[in-house]
């Protein structure tokens, strides 16, 4: 399923994906590689696209947690649950979600 063109996402920028049947996910563009994770933080209810992308770790618009998006462990407190994290591949200008 293609997500959306290489060239929709900055680096260091994050964009909300909604998929028919899916929760939410969060592409990130983090160092130049694509990163598809949950978007809803694991601590409570907060659009994880709506916070801050620091290289590879993102933090919670609400409370500050945060997380690896390479393998979407928890990094930083109050966040202990790590997201899931989604295989994408760059093909033919676009990102899209393998699995
Ligand atoms: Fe994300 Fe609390 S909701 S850190």
């Amino acid at each position: 399923m293609r997500l959306c063109a290489v060239d929709d996402l900055d680096l260091g920028q994050m964009m909300r994906i909604e998929l028919e049947g899916m929760d939410p996910l969060v592409l990130c563009n983090s160092n130049g590689r694509f990163v598809l994770l949950d978007d809803e933080c694991t601590h409570a209810i907060a659009s994880l696209s709506q916070g801050r992308l620091e290289g590879e770790i993102l933090y919670c618009p609400l409370h500050g947690g945060s997380f690896d998006v390479n393998t979407g462990k928890a990094k930083s407190l109050p966040c202990k649950m790590a997201l899931n994290t989604y295989t994408v591949e760059v093909r033919d200008g676009g990102v899209w979600m393998v699995d």
